[in-house]
Parts: structure tokens; sequence; C-alpha cells
């Protein structure tokens, strides 16, 4: 009974101990050297704790990106919307771009889900709203304030990976289109390389109407070209150590 009891307990503190959020935070912050990542923490859990969890608003999390601020990477910075999986195998296996989710906040959280409740002073990862569920919900929020910053950082020839499988590779409604693309402005950024990933059945080319859109969102000053890229060629080419950066299309 005693060992029953022992490990029933060890059990529910294990399961207990995955389903926080500081431990994870804490170590992957750990993985960036030369930053204070309680420090961080903290500015991160004010941005929430002891609050509605739909009201959480973006500017929330200004302490949090002041605390860890984005570099300015020149040439370097890669964007994307709807093409996540193959953008991180990309840059995971060649050190050409930096997504967001290469950067030390974005990586931390990357995955997470987290919030708050109002008279608590603990960080909850179940039972909080889903992406949709309230605009104002501390994920939600957080996503949107530091695409804003990785945005405004951005310098010289930005690319973007975008989905040339869906009716609408440029959504208005994505964080790319709503929240990033207003912050890129010449003539410190230069040029917008969209790389359309296009699969055997691919629905839409550089010719697409929401392209169009983006053109014409683009702060005029700022170079654009649109590249239509099979996603088995950027598959390859990220495997192949002989290609250089630059190349891949
Ligand atoms: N439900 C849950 N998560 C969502 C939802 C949703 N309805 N919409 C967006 N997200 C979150 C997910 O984590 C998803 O992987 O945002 C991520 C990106 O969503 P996409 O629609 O693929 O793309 P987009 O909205 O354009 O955001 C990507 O923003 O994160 C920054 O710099 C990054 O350029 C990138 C862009």
């Amino acid at each position: 009974l005693v060992i029953t009891v022992l490990s029933l307990g060890l059990g529910l503190g294990l399961r207990r101990e995955k389903h926080q959020i500081k431990p994870v935070f804490l170590s992957r912050c750990e993985k960036f050297s030369g930053n204070n990542c309680q420090k961080i923490w903290d500015a991160f859990q004010q941005a929430y704790v002891n609050q509605d969890p739909c009201k959480v608003p973006v500017e929330a999390y200004d302490p949090l990106i002041a605390a860890a601020p984005f570099k300015s990477e020149c040439n370097r910075m890669l964007f994307w919307s709807k093409t996540k999986d193959v953008v991180h195998d990309f840059t995971e296996k060649k050190d050409c771009f930096i997504t967001l989710e290469d950067t030390l906040l974005g990586s931390v959280l990357d995955g997470l889900t987290w919030c708050g409740k109002e008279g608590s002073s603990d960080t909850f990862t179940t039972g909080c709203p889903g992406w949709t569920d309230c605009e104002n919900n501390p994920v939600r929020s957080f996503w949107n304030r530091a695409s804003a910053a990785f945005a405004e950082a951005a310098c010289g020839a930005v690319t973007v990976m975008l989905n040339g499988s869906i009716a609408t590779p440029f959504h208005p409604a994505s964080i790319f289109a709503s929240v990033e693309v207003k912050r890129f402005k010449a003539p410190i950024v230069t040029n917008l390389t969209v790389v359309l990933v296009t699969e055997k059945h691919n629905v839409a080319r550089c010719t697409d109407p929401s392209l169009k859109d983006l053109r014409k969102e683009l702060d005029k000053g700022i170079q654009y070209n649109c590249k239509e890229v099979p996603r088995s060629e950027i598959e390859a080419c990220s495997s192949n150590p002989n290609i250089t950066c630059g190349t891949c299309w």
C-alpha cells in the first residue's frame, strides 16, 4: 500500500510537473546565453497573471518585449503564413534565416498555452481560452505583440514563405497580413521576396489576386518579387550541405 500510494503520488506530481510552464520557459530561455531568464519570466508573467484571460491586451506584453528585445538581422529575417512546418524544417537545417520562432521569446513560447485567473497569482496551462474563443486571450495577444516587434526589427531584404496550395496565400486575417507587413518600412526594408511554396496540386501562383493586395499594402520604395518554389525543392535544398544561403531559390 505504501508503495502504491508513493508511486501514485509521484506519478501525479510528475504529471503536474509536466504541465508547468515555468520550468519549460526557463530551460528553453537558458539555451540563449547572456540573458536574465528570471527577469524575463517576471516580465512575461505580469502580462496575464491575476487577469481575466479574455482581457489581456496586446500592450500587456510591452514590458516583456522590452526585457528581451529583437535584434535587427538585416537580410536574414524570414516571415511565413500557413507554411510553419516547411519553414522551420528549413531554418533548423540551414543557418540562413531567422524566424520569430528562432528568437529567444519565440522559441521559449512556441507551442505553449498559458493564462491567469482573477484573484490568483498562478499560471494555468489548461482551461485557457483558445485562439478564437476571445480576441484578447494571453496567447494570441502575445503572438500579435511579438510579431509586431519582430516585423519592426526587419531590415534590408526580407523574405516570406507563403502557401501556394491554399485559396488565399496572403490572407487579410493572418498575422503576416494584419500585423507584420504594415510594419515593414522603406528605406530600412529594401526588398520583399515572396517564396510561394507549391505542391503538386498547387492552386495559387505568383499571379494570385491576394498577392496583388500584398504589393498594394507594401510601403512605397520596397521592391517586391515573387518566386514559385516546389516544397520538394526547398526540402532538398535544406538537406544539401553544399548549397549556401541564398541559392535555394
Ligand atoms: N488557432 C490557433 N492558433 C492559431 C490560429 C488559430 N485559429 N491562427 C494562428 N494561430 C497561431 C498558431 O500558432 C499558428 O502556428 O499562429 C501561428 C501562425 O498562423 P498562420 O495562420 O499559419 O500564419 P500567420 O497568422 O500569418 O502568422 C505567422 O506571424 O508568428 C508570426 O513571424 C511569424 O511571419 C509569421 C507569422
